[in-house]
C-alpha cells in the first residue's frame, strides 16, 4: 500500500506544500487543521489535496475528538502523520494508535531549544539571545513529551551576527522544506529503523 500520510497544520502550511511537491516514495493523501482560516487550507485546494478541518474545541469530550480523528485517518488507510506547524496538542490515545509512526518538523537543533513555549518566532528569539553561533532544524519522531522523540535528520546553518529571529526564521524554513521529504522518502524506502528509541538510516 506504500506510505500514505496525513499531514497536520494550524499555520501557513509550506512546509505541507513542500511534503507535497517532494514526494517520491510517499503520497500526501489528506491535510487535517485545527483551524479554518489558514494558509495550508488555501495550498491544499491549490494542490488538490483533500482537507479536513477538525477543530478539538468544538467536541464535547476529548475521547469524541479522537473517534473523528482516528475514524478519518482509518477511512483514508493512512499509516503516518506528518506534524507541520500543528498547534494543538496531540491526545496521547493518537500517539499510541500510531506508535513511531507520528513525525515532526522543528526548527531549531534539537534537543536545544525544544520543548513547551519553545514554537515559531520564540524558538529563534531564544536563540540569538542566546548568543549561539549555529541553529537548523530537526525532524523526530513524536512521542508523549514535546520535541523529545528520536531525531531522524537535522541539519544547521551558522548564526550570524547580524540575524534576527526573522531572518533566522527563513532560512531554517529552506532547510526544513528540505529534509521534511527527505525523511518521508527515506521511510518510505524502508531506509529507517527505529530501535530501542534510537534512528538508524540504512545505504542506498
Ligand atoms: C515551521 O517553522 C515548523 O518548524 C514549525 O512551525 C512552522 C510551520 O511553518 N513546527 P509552515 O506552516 O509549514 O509554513
Amino acid at each position: 500500500m506504500g506510505l500514505r500520510v496525513a499531514v497536520f497544520a494550524s499555520g501557513g502550511g509550506s512546509n505541507f506544500e513542500a511534503l507535497v511537491k517532494n514526494a517520491e516514495h510517499y503520497s500526501i493523501e489528506l491535510l487535517v487543521s485545527n483551524r479554518s482560516d489558514i494558509g495550508a487550507l488555501k495550498r491544499a485546494e491549490r494542490l488538490g489535496i483533500q482537507a479536513h478541518v477538525i477543530n478539538p474545541t468544538t467536541f464535547n469530550t476529548q475521547s469524541l475528538y479522537i473517534d473523528k480523528v482516528i475514524h478519518l485517518l482509518k477511512e483514508k488507510h493512512i499509516n503516518h502523520i506528518a506534524l507541520a506547524g500543528y498547534l494543538a496538542k496531540i491526545p496521547s490515545q493518537l500517539i499510541a494508535e500510531f506508535s513511531g509512526l507520528i513525525l515532526n518538523i522543528h526548527p531549531s537543533l534539537l534537543p536545544r531549544f525544544g520543548g513547551k513555549g519553545f514554537y515559531g518566532k520564540h524558538v529563534h528569539h531564544a536563540v540569538i539571545e542566546a548568543k549561539e553561533c549555529v541553529s537548523g532544524a530537526t525532524v523526530h519522531i513524536v512521542d508523549e513529551e514535546y520535541d523529545t522523540g528520536p531525531i531522524l535528520l537535522q541539519e544547521s546553518i551558522p548564526v550570524l551576527e547580524d540575524d534576527t529571529p526573522d531572518s533566522l526564521a527563513l532560512k531554517i524554513l529552506a532547510i526544513e522544506h528540505k529534509i521534511y521529504p527527505k525523511s518521508l522518502n527515506l521511510i518510505g524506502q524502508e531506509r529507517v529503523k527505529l530501535h530501542n528509541g534510537h534512528i538508524t538510516i540504512l545505504p542506498d
